[in-house]
């Protein structure tokens, strides 16, 4: 008796602790992100990489804003195994009110992102394509946030176009060939608010992006800097912003004259440009 007792007691004592620390100490919402062990996969699809994580944890520290930024429309060109979108639609999912697509030249990699989505109970509209052909009359204008991993690595010409797994790097010259495919069909899908968010290697000079987006009156922000063994990588988020003119073109003109101190001074300069979100 005693001992039934003693331990409905301690039963209770603990319940009430538990309810004390938490009402102390908040358990944080835990972000949910796509899980590696629910994402599909197929030899000829780009399975997650250091690359595809940079990314998402670039939506992740982004989480708050975008959740206060609504978007209607999401985008993603070059999905692969579909990590990133399925990743976008679960930080998104509290929302219940946006509608995702998902782009891949590759058809392996469709299927692998259908596959991907499904695991994680949510949904996207999937098309096998060059980066957007086919949607470019029907979202013109009414993307809000548009995610890009997209082929950068520096490779001959030549390898550049397949829809194979090659694809999933072949970058052409500076990997620059599908990037500057990408981004004025971008500027194109991009509603008034629209926010995009694109990984580059320091070998596609970011930095000469962005003064080239910033030419189109876009504001430009690193959200996730990495360097892995084999690559620096840049997630760098883009945005229309009104009062760009007159500070982007004093800026260009100091890039033009040119800089004796390469890529740190380049850097410098890139986060002079940004404006905090
Ligand atoms: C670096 S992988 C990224 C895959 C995935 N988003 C990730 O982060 O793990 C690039 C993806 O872009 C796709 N891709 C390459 N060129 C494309 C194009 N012109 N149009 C659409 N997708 C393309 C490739 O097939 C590949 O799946």
């Amino acid at each position: 008796m005693l001992a039934s007792n003693l331990s409905s007691y301690m039963v209770i004592l603990a319940v009430l602790s538990l309810f004390s620390y938490f009402t102390i100490f908040p358990p944080k919402m835990a972000s949910r992100i796509a899980q590696i062990r629910l994402v599909s996969s197929h030899p000829q699809v780009y399975e997650p990489c250091d690359d595809s994580f940079a990314l998402v944890d670039a939506l992740l520290a982004d989480r708050k804003k975008l959740l206060d930024h609504r978007p209607a429309i999401c985008m993603e060109v070059g999905s692969g195994s579909g990590y990133v979108i399925t990743s976008l639609a679960l930080i998104l999912q509290e929302m219940k009110t946006s509608y995702y697509f998902a782009t891949d030249i590759n058809p392996h990699a469709v299927r692998v992102t259908h596959e991907t989505l499904e695991a994680h109970g949510v949904h996207a509209e999937l098309l096998t394509t060059n980066i957007a052909a086919g949607l470019e009359k029907r979202l013109a204008g009414l993307v809000d946030v548009m995610v890009v991993n997209p082929p950068y690595v520096p490779t001959p010409e030549e390898e550049v176009g397949g829809d194979g797994i090659a694809a999933a790097w072949a970058g052409g010259e500076n990997g620059r060939s599908v990037i500057d495919k990408i981004l004025p069909i971008a500027d194109n899908l991009l509603s008034e608010k629209g926010w995009l968010y694109m990984l580059f290697l320091a070998a596609n000079d970011p930095l000469q992006i962005c003064l080239q987006m910033r030419d189109k009156g876009y504001a430009a922000k690193i959200v996730v800097q990495r360097a892995t063994e084999e690559e620096s990588l840049h997630v760098i988020k883009f945005w229309r912003d009104s009062d760009i003119r007159m500070e982007g073109n004093e800026a260009v003109a100091t890039a033009k004259n040119g800089s004796p101190r390469g890529w740190e001074f380049l850097l410098s300069q890139l986060s002079r440009l940004s404006f905090r979100r």
